[in-house]
């Protein structure tokens, strides 16, 4: 089962919000949670549920539930009084948005765009399992607005795959990624590294198959052994080593060497694209701040200073939503020392965001030394950003802590 939910204030049923003086003034996106996989991978513990774990629900009509939710969301802002602003990214995400059909998915995207109309040329993706998609499905995405998919490709060696309990075939990869081409779609590969047994050379092996692939943007995130989830009992029985940190470094360092060479540089500490136009749009809204309404079982929204989260099970999401109640589970409003916190820990992970002028002065005070021991770039120092060298990158945490202390 996923994890449990934050602790916070309860939700009012009627959803509405108290907006602060500067409500609406950044782009607005919206995320759409599919709940919902084929088998759940053993180091997972994302809201999804496969289908003996549904308790009754139809997963044909969760895009009914999820337009209903629009709905109630576009009336929430309105009585709220937070301005109305077209959307400028939507992202759907999961558990494995694929494994509803394209036009579910289509039909949730039309609901957006009914509701508060979405910005030409908006970055419109899908995450979505090797497995899960074909050429039609991608043209029926296509075809209703989707303008970019992210695959989870998380390795090409079969015994991580394995160990990770990955079910798609590693050969898929390819030729789903020229299948998204062919429609004109931006394509991500995810990656993931450090899994239990994985040598140096299997993620070398993974990189460059990725990078066989020509994707437009690749992101690679170091092995979570999660709590609760099976790998996580594994681990703490002692049937599968934790991930090594040592390796997880060399690891890292390998991608960053390997994308750099083949024209992917980072902009976020686990985020490469072929250029600034292929990072991820929606992704970098979050880590900048910006408001979004996330639809969906388990779904976490932050619209004008409120961020909420929304009950989990699609079964006590259904409820809700068919009773025009409010689908959140609780939600805080963050007072202004929380919001420093999160906007330097949020901003320093992406290449150029924070400025040194935002930074309190003992924290000014510390990017000398920073900087002297080679984890802050000297000489974005000098244009007034805090921009982390590789070293950095690789102690993003520690870094982050020693500005907040
Ligand atoms: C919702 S999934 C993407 C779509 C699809 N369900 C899939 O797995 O391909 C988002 C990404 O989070 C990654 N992820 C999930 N749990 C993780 C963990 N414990 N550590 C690192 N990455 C994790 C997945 O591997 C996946 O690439
Ligand atoms: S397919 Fe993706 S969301 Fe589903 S269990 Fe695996 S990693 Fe998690």
């Amino acid at each position: 089962m996923p994890s449990a939910l934050p602790i916070a204030d309860p939700a009012p049923s009627d959803g509405l919000l108290i907006p602060g003086p500067d409500a609406g003034e950044v782009p607005f996106g919206v995320y759409v949670h599919v709940p919902f996989c084929r088998v759940r991978c053993g180091y997972c513990d994302f809201n999804t549920y496969t289908a003996s774990e549904l308790r009754g629900v139809r997963r044909d009509d969760y895009a009914g539930h999820a337009v209903q939710e629009i709905r109630f969301a576009e009336e929430v802002l309105e009585r709220s009084g937070v301005p109305r602003r077209p959307v400028s990214t939507v992202f759907f995400g999961g558990g494995t948005p694929t494994m509803l059909p394209a036009e579910d998915l289509v039909m949730i995207l039309r609901a957006i765009d009914e509701t508060w109309g979405i910005v030409p040329g908006a970055e419109v993706t899908t995450e979505a399992n090797p497995d899960s998609v074909d050429a039609d499905s991608l043209e029926t995405l296509r075809a209703g607005g989707f303008t970019r998919v992210s695959y989870g490709m998380q390795s090409a060696v079969p015994h991580v795959l394995a160990t990770l309990d990955r079910t798609h075939d590693p050969e898929r990869v390819p030729l789903v990624v020229d299948l998204a081409k062919q429609q004109g779609l931006d394509v991500s590969l995810d990656l993931i590294y450090s899994t239990p047994g994985e040598s140096l050379a299997d993620w070398r092996t993974s990189l460059d198959q990725a990078i066989a692939c020509a994707p437009d943007h690749v992101s690679a995130c170091s092995l979570i052994v999660e709590e609760g989830t099976a790998m996580g009992r594994m681990v703490a029985r002692g049937e599968l080593p934790a991930p090594d940190d040592d390796l997880a470094a060399d690891m890292y360092e390998l991608a960053d060497d390997v994308l750099g060479a083949a024209g992917y540089s980072w902009y976020e500490v686990s985020n490469w694209a072929r250029g600034e136009a292929h990072a991820s749009r929606h992704n970098l809204s979050y880590w900048k701040g910006h408001d979004w309404w996330g639809v969906g079982p388990g779904a976490h929204s932050a619209v004008a200073g409120t961020r909420w989260w929304n009950v989990k099970h699609p079964a006590a999401y259904a409820n809700r939503v068919l009773s025009g109640a409010s689908p959140a589970a609780g939600r805080e409003t963050l007072d202004e020392e929380t919001r420093y916190v999160e906007r330097v820990l949020l901003a320093a992970r992406v290449r150029g965001e924070l400025a040194t002028s935002e930074l309190r002065r003992e924290a000014r005070g510390r990017v000398a030394g920073l900087i002297a021991r080679g984890l802050v770039d000297g000489s974005a120092a000098v244009r007034g950003r805090v921009e982390l060298t590789r070293q950095g990158r690789l102690l993003a945490d520690a870094v982050v802590r020693e500005l907040l202390d």
